[in-house]
């Protein structure tokens, strides 16, 4: 669906109308293409007391080839920096945050377009000092401000890295690259953790899922169908799973990207048993299931009548219990194997509930509840299990929304538009790429920091 507000005000006239009467003009995003640079300039890195993790953050961006200048409270950046990241782990005290204030200032300051910041902080829960926690917990605020800040499609995220995770680079790598790259273009303001999981090298970042097996659900179109295409660009054999109605679609996006096509409606009593048959005729076990395909049937709660309420929750949330049972059964041939990955797809309405969607913002809680539950569950196996949130993201089931409801989802944000499928996608892929194995437990909002659940 195209944002002809946006296409508006950034062209010829209009462009010209929006800036002298000071209407808002969403920014073009830069989002990932194949061969793209990690950053399109220097990362200024910074940061409090003992230098381990800053160290790390050098060595992961000049490994991707990237280059890195130090920022300090005199800084002057005469190049726009591309990103700024601050190592905040071992700040303990409020006189720390304004170390914190003096360099990162100049540097935010300066950031260029689609700028990132990523700020790493120790969770405040693993501190059993009150100052040490409020320091950190102070850099949600920071983060969730600065991203508010931010113009020209920049973002800011927060890392919240484990005490067992700040001695290991490898824990670190994956989700840095995310939050710096192109591909969180609609991530901003979000804080995940991240801990130390059994990690292996990463040889390929362009082909992180090469060689795994993926199944996807609800992938004929919108948010599913570029799961799909992600994943394929990552190396992944995709399994493409969608109801039978939506074949000729589901088949189209197959074809496209190498994918096998099973026409399944999730909700059936055997859909556990006919993906892991799915599976069995390609590989020995599945590397990642992806629960993407999901309803609304919409009404005020008050009027939801048992069949609006139940088709919803059944297909957006209890079929994912049944077929994950099946798919995590060790003596299933085709499940999901020790190390594997669960990414379930929620949204924001589970996170703020919404006005007519009692029944799906159940759901959606719902997803996150169990991700949180489950991730416990399975880290003994090295599974992890992780949900993204999108907020308004443009496809066709936003695109039946009300126009005027449509418009301001759009705009409540602070890149002030609406996400792309791909975004989802990418967020997604991120989840299952090996190098997250210590991100467990965690739903990201791709929602462009919206107002929305906020
Ligand atoms: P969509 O309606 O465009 O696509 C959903 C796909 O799921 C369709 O291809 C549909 O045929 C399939 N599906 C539905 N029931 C199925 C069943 N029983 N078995 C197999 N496949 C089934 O929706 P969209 O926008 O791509 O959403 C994808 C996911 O993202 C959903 O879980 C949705 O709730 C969630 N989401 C979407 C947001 C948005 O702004 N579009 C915002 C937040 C969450």
């Amino acid at each position: 669906m195209t944002d002809k507000y946006a296409q508006l005000v950034n062209h010829g006239i209009g462009k010209k109308v929006a800036t002298q009467i000071g209407l808002p003009r969403p920014p073009r995003l830069r989002r990932f293409e194949p061969g793209q640079e990690l950053l399109e300039g220097a990362a200024a890195v910074g940061g409090i007391g003992d230098t381990a993790v800053q160290q790390a953050v050098t060595g992961i961006i000049t490994a991707s080839g990237g280059t890195v200048v130090q920022a300090t409270a005199d800084s002057t950046y005469a190049d726009k920096p591309a990103a700024v990241v601050f190592d905040a782990t071992g700040a303990r005290t409020l006189e720390e945050l304004e170390t914190l204030r003096a360099v990162m200032g100049p540097a935010v300051k300066a950031l260029g377009r689609c700028g990132r910041v990523v700020i790493i902080g120790t969770p405040p829960d693993e501190l059993d000092d009150a100052q040490a926690a409020a320091t950190q917990q102070a850099l949600e605020g920071i983060t969730r401000s600065i991203g508010k800040e931010l113009r020209a499609g920049g973002t800011a995220n927060l890392l919240w890295l484990q005490g067992d995770a700040q001695g290991d680079s490898s824990a670190l790598a994956a989700p840095l690259r995310f939050f710096l790259s192109s591909r969180s273009a609609y991530v901003s303001g979000q804080p995940v953790r991240v801990g130390a999981g059994d990690i292996p090298e990463v040889d390929d970042w362009h082909h992180p899922l090469q060689g795994e097996i993926a199944v996807i659900t609800g992938a004929a179109r919108g948010i599913g169908a570029e799961i799909a295409k992600v994943f394929a660009r990552a190396g992944a054999q995709v399994i493409a799973v969608d109801i039978p109605a939506a074949g000729d679609a589901l088949t189209k996006v197959a074809n496209g990207i190498g994918a096998i096509a099973l026409q399944l409606d999730i909700t059936s009593a055997d859909a556990g048993e006919r993906i892991a048959e799915a599976v069995a005729r390609k590989g020995d076990h599945l590397d990642v299931i992806v629960h993407n395909a999901g309803i609304t049937r919409d009404k005020l709660f008050v009027n939801t009548d048992a069949d609006r309420w139940g088709s919803v929750i059944d297909v957006n949330l209890a079929s994912q219990f049944r077929i994950n049972k099946v798919l995590l059964d060790p003596g299933t041939k085709g499940g999901l194997k020790d190390g594997g990955r669960i990414v379930a797809v929620a949204s924001t309405s589970g996170i703020g509930g919404n006005r007519g969607q009692a029944n799906y913002a159940a759901s959606k809680a719902g997803v996150i509840g169990m991700v949180r539950r489950l991730s416990k569950d399975l880290a003994d196996r090295h599974i992890t299990v992780n949900a993204v949130a999108p907020g308004f993201i443009e496809t066709e089931m936003t695109s039946k929304i009300p126009l005027g409801t449509r418009e301001v989802g759009r705009r409540i944000n602070s890149l002030m538009q609406g996400g792309q499928p791909v975004d989802v996608g990418e967020t997604i892929a991120f989840f299952a790429e090996p190098g997250s194995a210590g991100v467990t437990g965690q739903v990201l909002r791709v929602c462009g920091q919206s107002q929305l659940g906020a």
